[in-house]
């Protein structure tokens, strides 16, 4: 179980009490009212979670969710509506119920201090990997024009986001893919970026340490790598006092 996406097991636990509390209202002939019934259900669902070890900020929306439908069913909202904003979600966060990496964006202050470690001097390639609306690609190669600049994205609508900025833009020097990182070979750039989550750093400390060449760079916003004390830690004033960690191979 532990091996399943956390939004995967959250939802087989409410399945679980919704079929628990369905059986025991046909089993013992009880009368509840539709919220009392999301109610019941969603305190069930609560505690499976919280025995099943899930994160703690799962058990509020574990609680609310069932009550939180029934309320919006007695809404006369028209059901195109739920299906547009399902539609927006997937093309915005697509696999994040899967990788736990949704979209944020660095700020400029991080875009800033990433421009201080980069070369002034020569060419070289750069990627963020899950470059997102593509704003650090973008900022950067105004910056370093004697660079290249290169991003993957896997979510639809901001990889589109991104391929149009940077062709309306003329950023000659940029270029995005709708692609997986996991499916890029870093070996061929001087400069990695990530602004991830904590769940995939182990795997791509692992991939960056098998592929990028020697004295390439890896940076990452916000999350470290346990066990492995990044070189620099460069801090930013911005909202959230963002960290950069830059390893150099
Ligand atoms: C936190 S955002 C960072 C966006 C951008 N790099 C920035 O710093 O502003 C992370 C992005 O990574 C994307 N992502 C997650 N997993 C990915 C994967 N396996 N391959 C490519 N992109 C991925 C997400 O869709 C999201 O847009």
């Amino acid at each position: 179980m532990r091996k399943l996406p956390p939004v995967i097991l959250a939802l087989l636990l409410q399945l679980a009490a919704f079929l628990l509390v369905t059986f025991s209202v046909r089993l013992f002939a009880l009368v509840l009212s539709p919220f009392i019934f999301a109610m019941t259900c969603g305190v069930l669902a609560t505690a499976f979670s919280h025995l099943a070890k899930q994160a703690r900020w799962w058990l509020p929306i574990q609680l609310l969710f069932v009550p939180a439908l029934v309320i919006t069913l007695n809404t006369n909202i028209p059901p195109v509506v739920f299906l547009l904003a399902f539609l927006l979600m997937l093309l915005l966060y697509w696999s994040t119920f899967r990788t736990q990496v949704p979209l944020y964006l660095s700020s400029n202050k991080v875009w800033q201090a990433l421009e201080t470690q980069l070369p002034v001097d020569q060419p070289f390639d750069f990627i963020d990997l899950g470059s997102g609306i593509g704003g650090v690609l973008t900022h950067l190669s105004r910056t370093h024009p004697q660079g290249t600049f290169h991003g993957v994205e896997t979510a639809p609508l901001p990889f589109a986001w991104s391929w149009l900025r940077i062709k309306l833009g003329g950023y000659r020097n940029c270029h995005v893919y709708w692609r997986s990182l996991w499916d890029c070979d870093l070996a061929r750039y001087d400069v990695a970026f990530a602004y991830l989550s904590p769940v995939p750093m182990a795997a791509l400390w692992e991939k960056v340490q098998n592929e990028m060449k020697p004295d390439s760079l890896f940076i990452s916003n916000t999350f470290s790598v346990a066990d492995h004390q990044p070189h620099r830690i460069l801090k930013t004033d911005d909202l959230h006092h963002s960290e950069l960690y830059v390893w150099r191979k």
